[in-house]
């Protein structure tokens, strides 16, 4: 399958809030996407609802044809994903769009890992190693990413971390398309600042979602 834009194929892996967010806003873009889920006929009936645009795979094929995986799956879950997707993950770019957060039992969130560690810095280390892990795409709520791709006038920014140049370009080119304006933060080791609680984060520092001018003024 070739994609219509940026020559890259997309894999995105767990097709809820998140992945389905994602999924819509790329083929909104006219950007091609190959959708997985634990459960085939999910994707499938996602891969309809979004046109000829999308494709459903199995998981492991999935990432087998893509150049950038997104698994859009619960932090706590990645690190098993990881291991039993090993070998097909190497050489890939693997977005990281997780928070590492759980309902705190009165209505909000805690960090469910120490206050000084990202989910972006912990996975980078669990990754197969010539696979290459960028923090990007979850950086906003699930309803942001929804609700303000495409905005206008004066597109939403989303940030992202990379220790990894040759997935740099990749990366911003599916924000663009994806209705968001890319801006790098740093490298991985600024996950922290991109997640929930985060100074860049819009349940943290930012309190909102912010225009590429707003954002430099930040970073
Ligand atoms: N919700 C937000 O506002 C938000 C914003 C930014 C980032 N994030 C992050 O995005 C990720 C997904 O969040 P979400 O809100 O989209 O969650 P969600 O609606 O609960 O969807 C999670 C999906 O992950 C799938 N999944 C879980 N374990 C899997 C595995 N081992 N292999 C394949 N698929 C698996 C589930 O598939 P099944 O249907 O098969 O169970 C489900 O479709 C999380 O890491 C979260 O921290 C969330």
């Amino acid at each position: 399958m070739n994609t219509e834009n940026s020559g890259t194929e997309v894999a995105i892996i767990g097709l809820g809030k998140v992945g389905e967010a994602i999924a819509t806003n790329l083929t909104k873009g006219n950007h091609t996407v190959i959708l997985a889920s634990r459960d085939i006929e999910k994707a499938q009936l996602l891969a309809a609802k979004l046109g000829g645009l999308a494709v459903a795979k199995d998981v492991a094929h999935a990432i087998r044809e893509a150049d950038v995986v997104i698994p859009a799956i619960n932090f706590n879950s990645l690190k098993d994903f990881f291991q039993a997707y090993a070998s097909e993950l190497a050489d890939k770019t693997v977005v990281n769009v997780s928070n590492p957060i759980a309902p705190d039992g009165n209505g909000g969130f805690k960090k469910i890992v120490g206050q000084g560690e990202s989910a972006g810095q912990i996975l980078s280390g669990l990754l197969p190693g010539s696979a290459r892990l960028v923090k990007a795409f979850g950086t906003l709520g699930a309803a942001s990413l929804r609700n303000e791709a495409f905005s206008k006038p004066g597109r939403k920014v989303l940030f992202y971390a990379s220790d990894h140049a040759s997935s740099n370009k990749q990366i911003e080119e599916l924000i663009t398309i994806s209705g968001f304006e890319p801006l790098l933060v740093g490298g991985i080791d600024q996950s922290i600042r991109l997640e929930v609680f985060g100074d860049l984060h819009e349940f943290g520092g930012l309190g909102k979602t912010v225009t590429v001018d707003e954002a430099r003024a930040k970073v």
